[in-house]
């Protein structure tokens, strides 16, 4: 086994190396290449990778279905930076911003039929399992971004409705990335759900981690601009929290997010969430399903040398900056 940080390694020289489908067109393709070309944690093909081999498996069976998941991660970010309004990503000009609207569409759509051809390299027998993994989790996290979009103009929404939004947007990949990484390395049925759930548990906390550095990030180390959450009103963990606290502080936060988007709303929410201890309760969510994790972990046959890189995974990514 190695670690997560060369099973990412991997993953990225292989993207760098273009073994991804591709065509001559340089106006559909380019756009393909400059997104997938911007590196990325690459945390779903690593995660896929590092499955594949912990029950078994070699990385280079996983490595294209491994890339097709990279590749779908990709493509729902060219479309999430046009829903959300957001001209940079991984500090660089996001697509539409670079081309446009249209670009960053039908790009977009190239790369999710790329990204189904490559997950569909697999051996014949399990194929079938893996294009239903794949699929049912492509429609969870189209389900998830129009339940984080209608949450914008909704003031009522429920700590469980954000769960259950997050799961869908985020966690369902890195279940499935996990769940396929499993499927091509061997596990058995129950295995692989549970190394969803191990997935799940940690795309929500990489979610609520994801919602604080939007607020307490760095925009030059996160590589992408920060407030553009409290400038969209979404419901993230941090407004959600602050939403709830009843009494002058919570008024306050109820009067500013009618503010108009610009940095001064920014810095009234920001100050504010400062003053109600929000980051304090964003550390305990995100230790609360980490532990959650940790128990589908738990629950895993495998031996315990090969589960430590899946606990060390954890830590890595709820103390990351990026
Ligand atoms: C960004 O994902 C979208 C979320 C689910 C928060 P990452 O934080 O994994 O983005 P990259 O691929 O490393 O840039
Ligand atoms: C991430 O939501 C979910 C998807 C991209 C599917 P965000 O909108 O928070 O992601 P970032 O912060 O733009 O990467
Ligand atoms: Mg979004
Ligand atoms: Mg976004
Ligand atoms: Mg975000």
């Amino acid at each position: 086994m190695k670690s997560f940080t060369e099973y990412s390694a991997l993953a990225e020289q292989t993207i760098r190396d273009k073994k991804y489908p591709g065509g001559d067109i340089e106006t559909l393709y380019g756009p393909i290449d400059y997104a997938l070309g911007a590196g990325g944690k690459r945390l779903r093909p690593a995660l896929a990778l590092m499955t594949a081999e912990a029950f078994g498996g070699k990385a280079e069976e996983a490595m294209n279905a491994a890339i097709g998941l990279e590749i779908f991660h990709n493509f729902t970010l060219l479309h999430d930076d046009v829903m959300d309004n957001s001209d940079t990503r991984r500090g660089r000009e996001s697509v539409h911003a670079k081309w446009d609207v249209n670009t960053a569409i039908l790009s977009g759509d190239t790369m999710l039929t790329q990204a189904t051809m490559m997950v569909s390299e697999v051996p014949d027998e399990k194929l079938r399992k893996v294009l239903d993994a794949f699929n049912a989790m492509a429609i969870k996290v189209y389900e998830g971004q129009r339940l984080d979009m209608d949450f914008e103009s909704r003031e009522d929404v429920t700590g469980e409705e954000y769960v259950k939004m997050i799961m869908d947007k985020t966690g369902a990949l890195l279940g499935a990335s996990a769940m396929i990484g499993a499927m091509i390395g061997g596990a058995s049925d129950e295995d692989a759900a549970r190394m969803y759930d191990y997935g799940m548990m940690l795309g929500i906390a990489f979610q609520i981690q994801d919602d604080w550095l939007d607020v307490f990030g760095d925009s030059n180390t996160f590589g992408k601009p920060i407030g553009g959450d409290i400038n969209n009103n979404k419901k993230s963990f941090l407004m959600l929290s602050g939403l709830a606290v009843e009494g002058a502080d919570g008024d306050a936060l109820r009067e500013a997010i009618k503010l108009p988007a610009g940095d001064m709303k920014v810095k009234v929410v920001t100050r504010l969430y400062e003053k109600m201890g929000i980051s304090d309760v964003c550390k305990k969510e995100i230790a609360h399903y980490c532990s959650k994790a940790l128990t589908a972990l738990k629950k895993i046959k495998m031996s315990e040398e090969n589960k430590e890189p899946f606990r060390k995974l954890l830590e890595k990514l709820t103390g990351r900056k990026k």
